[in-house]
Formats: C-alpha cells, structure tokens, sequence
C-alpha cells in the first residue's frame, strides 16, 4: 500500500486526465509529453550555478516541441550524429554554433567535415582521428573526450568508460597526442568526459571536473570542462534523487580551486524522463499458472528499455487508478518476443479490455528508440503544454 501511494502521489499525468483522455480518444496508443515539465526540470538543471551551460542531449527525445522548448529555455544541444546537428540547424537557423556540441562515436570522416563546416563545436573521442585525418583538423579548434576509467550508470549497458567501452581517449594516450596537436595548430579548447546514463551520486560530476581540470594542465588553451550527462532519476521506491544543491556545492569547491573553467553538463534524461507516459489500451488479459498478465496494444516496439536493460517503469491502470490491486500483473505488448513484457509483477487491479494502462517515465530513451518490429507502428508522440 505505502509503494501505491507513493506512485500515485503528485504526477502530473493525474492532474491532466482530461489531456490524456482526449489524445486516446483519437489513437490506439500515444506518448505523451508535458512541455511545462520539460521547462521545469530544466529549471532545476540551471540553479547548478557553477554551471556555465547545460546542453540537452538531443537523443533522449528529439520531438520538435521539446526541442524548442530546450530552445526557448536557453540551453544548448549535445548531438551525437550529423543527422541531430542538421535538425537543430534547421530548426533554428539563427541559434548561435557555440549552442551546438557534436560528440560522436565511431563516425565517418565526412560527419566532422560537416560539422566543422556547419562551425557547431565537437569533440574526437578517439586518436584515430588526430593521427589519420590530422589536416581536417588542423587550425581548427576541438574538444577531446577523455575515458574517465569508471563506468557508471542504471545498466552494464549504459556505462561508458574503461577498457570494455568504445567511448573515449585514455588518460594515459592524451600525451602521445601532443605533437600532432602541435604540428597541425590544432587547438584544444575544451575536454569532455562522460561516464555512463542514469548516475545518481551527487559528487559525480565534481569527480568528473577535477579528472579534466588535471589533464587539462597539458593544455595551454583549454577553456571548458564539459562534464557529460548521465543525471539519473528517481525510478525506486528505494532510489535516493539527486539533489542539485548539493551537485552545486561540490562543482562550486572545484570552480573555486580552478577558476579558469568554464563548467558544462549535457544531460538528456534528467530533462524529460519523468515529463512523458506511455499510454496505451488493453488488449486482452490471461490468468495463466500463477501469472496475471495484462496485454497492451503496443509492447517493446514503442518502448525498448525494459527489455534492454530490465529497466522499471512504474505502470497502472489510468481507469481504475483507485481501485483495489488484486494481482501481482505482467504487461506485455503483442510482440513475437520472450521479452516484450513492460512492466513484471507490478500491482494491478482486475483490468479490462479498452482499459488505458499508462507507463510512467517514458520521455527519456522512449520513442527515439522505437521500431517496427513485427510491422507495428511505435506509439505517436502528442505534446501538451
Ligand atoms: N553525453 C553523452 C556523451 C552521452 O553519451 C549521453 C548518453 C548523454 C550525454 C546523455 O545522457 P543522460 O543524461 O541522458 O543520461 N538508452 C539508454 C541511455 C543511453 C545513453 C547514451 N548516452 C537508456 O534508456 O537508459
């Protein structure tokens, strides 16, 4: 009883029922998404005062309308593909390059090409790069993504750092990089690091600070400290939040030991996790063994998390939210997969054909991950204000 209340207690989905309502009167199932949350956690993000810029990681949702809303709050964009860079261009022709941070992995030559051309900021998160393409950099001024060694994160599958992970340039290679650097007046103004997605110690990102502020000693231009994303949310009853004045306290003793930084972070999930819901409707429901399962016209082709990494979305029964839960149910999807169950032994109450089942803290990794697998359409995404 005490884990129902806290689920149910003062979400936003439950003061916008007639919202929600209306968007499935019209579909089969939706995401749905809350502008004012957006600008609210964004909110939260810029009292981190020792924060100079917060750029919005773009693949974590890249619906139009969350993207101006980032927009209007005056944020930045942290784009991993040139297909991202050329959508916030696009969308906002006048928005000034220094808002844009491009942080691939793996890409072609000719993505940094555009993207030095198109004059957005980027980082090499490999020496490749540097070694092979030196005279596509040269002049030029970069960023290096460091390897800060420790993954962290909500999955094994979400850390980034450390021998096991593509992501990042050793410490330890950085000095063998100078001379290239040098030979091709190449200037390192910025180093980046970013240790994995859903990270809820307060002191990361100081950790994060002091690493780069040391390595950045072997650079006479470095200017910023881009300090990654990875800001977790509260998705247990047992989770701890992460509190931003604390995450100030600690970035502020670091500013204040190395004042000739600029601070910047690029979270994406922290913006808009816990601002979407997932709703879709009931299909059919099964008693099998001891299993109550309750079937959900959309499955693991909208939302992929659960079954990539046993993520936990809190799930109910948005037409029967005060009624009794009688089962310990499993929602599922209708996809021809083991995995396509969304929620397991989650409290339900007797739930019905039509039912809306409504699945919390999907604005995040939600839709932009989706398929169509099995020749299902993901769930259409719908904007409230
Ligand atoms: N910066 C870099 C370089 C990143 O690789 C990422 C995420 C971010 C920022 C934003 O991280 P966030 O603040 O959202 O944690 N699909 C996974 C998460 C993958 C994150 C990939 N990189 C999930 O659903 O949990």
């Amino acid at each position: 009883k005490p884990l129902e209340r806290e689920v149910l207690s003062e979400k936003w989905w439950q003061k916008r029922r007639a919202d929600i309502e209306l968007c499935l009167e019209s579909r089969e199932n939706a995401y749905i998404y809350n502008l004012s949350a957006v600008k609210d956690n964004i909110s939260a993000l810029k009292s981190i005062s020792a924060v100079d810029q917060i750029f919005f990681a773009v693949k974590a949702n890249n619906h139009p309308q969350v993207l101006t809303t980032a927009f209007q709050q005056g944020i930045g964009f942290e784009t991993v593909s040139i297909y991202e860079v050329e959508t916030v261009l696009e969308m906002f022709p006048d928005i000034s390059k220094e808002r844009i941070f491009f942080t691939p992995n793996f890409a072609s030559r000719i993505e940094y090409e555009k993207a030095l051309d198109y004059g957005v900021m980027l980082s090499l998160d490999s020496s490749y790069p540097l070694k092979k393409w030196s005279e596509t950099f040269a002049n030029k001024s970069i960023f290096l993504r460091v390897d800060p060694n420790i993954g962290k994160g909500h999955h094994e599958n979400v850390r980034t750092a450390g021998a096991t992970s593509k992501f990042g340039i050793p410490i330890q290679e950085i000095e063998q990089l100078l001379p290239i650097i040098k030979e091709n007046n190449i200037k390192v103004v910025g180093l980046h690091a970013h240790a994995g997605s859903g990270i809820l110690t307060n002191e990361h990102w100081a950790e994060h600070a002091k690493l780069l502020a040391e390595v950045a000693s072997q650079f006479s231009e470095v200017k910023f400290l881009n300090l990654g994303g990875g800001f977790g949310i509260k998705e247990r009853a047992q989770q701890t939040e992460l509190t931003m004045e604390q995450i100030n306290q600690s970035l502020q003793a670091v500013k204040a030991q190395y004042p000739q930084y600029q601070l910047w972070i690029e979270p994406g999930r922290y913006i808009v996790a816990n601002t979407g819901v997932l709703v879709a409707k009931a299909t059919q429901v099964k008693q099998k063994q001891n299993y109550y399962y309750v079937g959900i016209n959309t499955g693991m082709n909208s939302l992929m998390r659960p079954a990539l990494y046993g993520s936990y979305h809190p799930i109910v029964n948005f037409s029967r939210l005060s009624e009794t839960k009688k089962h310990l149910a499993t929602v599922v999807g209708p996809i021809c997969e083991s995995t396509d169950k969304l929620g397991i032994e989650i409290p339900f109450p007797d739930t019905f054909e039509g039912d809306l089942i409504l699945i919390e803290n999907a604005g995040a990794y939600g839709h932009v991950m989706s398929t169509h697998y099995n020749m299902r359409a993901p769930a259409e995404e719908v904007c409230i204000p």
